[in-house]
């Protein structure tokens, strides 16, 4: 690869140039206790940190940007650490997929407008992952993805519990009455044990090892948990690794394809990926000018099976999957899947990086011959489409109740979460578990943001008969950390005009999984009366960045990113002048 010179870099036009304001960009790092010798004709890179003191996964980032630096100073380089924008999940309401556009358009606009050669990225928690990536794509100048890396493994009661995965399970048993108010106390103090992102495969740890996979980490990052010394010395590594980067100009439009994504979906379906994942790939594909589709991914669902043994869909937790060999350990288990040569960040192929990759627990990381769940009961990602849903809904059916994947009952429609929580416990509600609850209204406009409300409660009455699962239809997300029979994403949405939106109780609701077809049993002249009657609700916000998304956000087949953004395209650099 060919090197290139310091003059090169995008840096030297602010701190090489002879003129007042060149004077001034070193005279301001001076300002700073920066000697000459420490910047000048150095690459810069930027280590862009998402931490927060509201961003209880991100917590141990302030150290990492730290250690980032060591590596950078190692290799030759002038690090600055560049906050961002920290997409908590679980303190920033209405939901972070509102701010992941924001995030990454605050990315690409923090490089581009400061004198950066390359970056580092930290992130993690669910949204800072596609966020980051994207802006950092569009912006394509080196980059190296520093994933926060999983908590590890909680347990209450000698029993394992996973972040979000048990919340659910025992806010449930608690409603159930299983378990009393004290234990639901105590609980809250053990289930989430140490610095780093969820535990379990939720959306968090899908997407950094999707793009673990897709080569822009160091080979194996992910799966390295938050608390382990070797976070500290793969966060050192980044920082050194990304100023090789800079001088060979290695950016993601060098190495970022379609085999890449494609590796990604490998992993993705592995390891019984979150449905989140579905809406981030396809933006973060768009920015990189790679057509993905929810047919690709439902095509590789139909290949790869389940086979990290992974709450929801499976046992174990985070520390177990490290310890058993990490990503490229089960990648090297479905090595005929990938495309080998697809280049990484550490500038060899994903099949040189997986080649010496062994496996120490097959119980925890499946091949294909002892797949957690076959193909034949369940896939991470079931693609639906019909009358309800023209343009698809998704499911992971790998985590629903397999009596339900052929189904036909009554709708239940609720038109807000209010309504529903009003309804939802009362002992008299009508309601059976062959009920179709729906809850509309959440999808990327009408919401707004597309929060994840699409796990929709199991009313009191039949938790207490012992109901675990249901069939539920939503236009928003669902938590990765969660399961059940959900089915999300319906899109067109129904703010919009959907066809979701026209359902009415009483309807009857018929999913087939394995057809892939979601529809209500309703005629198309009354549906078409219905549309008739049909009101756009007005836009919610006439002002604010909410505004500004209502009428840019694209639909969940699409990737939920901003139309002006969504393509690849030239940006002209800034004027320094
Ligand atoms: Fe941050 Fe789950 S809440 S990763
Ligand atoms: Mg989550």
């Amino acid at each position: 690869m060919t090197r290139r010179s310091i003059g090169e870099l995008r840096s030297q036009r602010w701190f090489a140039s002879d003129d007042m304001r060149g004077f001034a960009h070193r005279q301001r790092t001076q300002q700073m206790g920066m000697r000459r010798e420490e910047f000048l004709g150095k690459p810069v890179v930027a280590i862009v940190n998402t931490w927060s003191d509201l961003s209880p996964c991100h917590s141990h980032l302030r150290d990492r940007a730290e250690t980032v630096k060591r590596g950078v100073w190692q290799a030759g380089g002038y690090p600055v650490e560049l906050p961002a924008l920290s997409v908590g999940e679980v303190m920033v309401k209405p939901t972070t997929m509102l701010y992941r556009n924001f995030l990454a358009m605050e990315v690409e606009e923090l490089l581009r407008s400061h004198p950066i050669d390359g970056a580092v990225l930290l992130g993690g928690c669910d949204k800072s992952t596609p966020g980051l990536l994207m802006g950092a794509i569009s912006m394509d100048i080196p980059v190296i993805y520093c994933p926060a890396g999983p908590m590890s493994n909680g347990q209450w009661r000698g029993h394992k519990t996973g972040a979000g995965t048990h919340t659910k399970k025992y806010w449930d048993e608690l409603r159930a009455g299983n378990i009393t108010q004290d234990d639901w106390i105590d609980l809250e103090s053990r289930m989430t044990r140490s610095i780093g992102t969820c535990n379990t495969m939720g959306t968090a740890s899908t997407m950094t090892s999707i793009v673990d996979a897709m080569g822009l980490t160091l080979p194996g990052a992910s799966s390295i948990p938050a608390a382990d010394s070797g976070h500290p010395r793969m966060a050192s590594a980044c920082g050194e690794r990304i100023i090789e980067m800079i001088w060979e100009d290695f950016k993601p439009s060098r190495f970022l394809d379609a085999r890449s994504f494609r590796n990604g979906l490998v992993a993705y379906m592995a390891l019984g990926g979150s449905t989140n994942a579905a809406v981030h790939l396809i933006a973060m594909a768009r920015r990189a000018g790679v057509d993905l589709t929810l047919d690709d991914m439902s095509d590789m669902a139909g290949r790869v099976p389940v086979c990290a043994n992974l709450f929801p869909s499976g046992e174990y937790l985070m520390e177990d999957f490290y310890f058993a060999g990490g990503i490229l350990a089960q990648l090297k288990k479905l090595e005929r899947h990938l495309d080998r040569d697809a280049m990484t960040v550490n500038g060899r192929t994903l099949g040189e990086n997986i080649a010496g990759a062994e496996c120490w627990n097959d119980e925890v990381i499946r091949g294909e011959d002892s797949p957690v769940v076959p193909l034949s009961q369940g896939k991470t990602l079931a693609v639906l489409r019909g009358n309800l849903a023209p343009n698809g809904a998704v499911m992971k059916s790998s985590a629903a109740n397999p009596k339900f994947l052929k189904h036909v009952g009554p709708a239940l429609v609720f038109d807000s979460p209010a309504e529903m929580n009003r309804t939802i416990d009362d002992p008299d509600l009508d309601i059976t578990e062959d009920t179709v609850i729906v809850l509309r209204n959440a999808g990327p406009v009408g919401a707004p943001g597309m929060p994840e409300w699409g796990n929709l409660p199991i009313p009191k009455k039949l938790l207490k008969q012992g109901v675990r699962d249901m069939v539920r239809i939503c236009d928003g997300r669902m938590s990765g950390t969660h399961y059940g029979t959900c089915i999300l994403h319906v899109a067109p949405e129904a703010a919009i005009g959907g066809p979701l939106g026209l359902l009415k109780t009483g309807d009857l609701v018929e999913l087939d999984v394995e057809a892939g077809r979601l529809d209500m049993q309703v005629g198309d002249q009354e549906l078409e009366r219905r549309r008739a009657e049909w009101n756009p609700g007005a836009l919610r916000y006439e002002r604010s960045f909410a505004a500004l998304y209502q009428r840019h956000v694209s639909q969940a087949d699409e990737g939920c990113d901003f139309d002006f953004l969504s393509t690849r395209g030239l940006v002209a650099e800034p004027s320094i002048f």
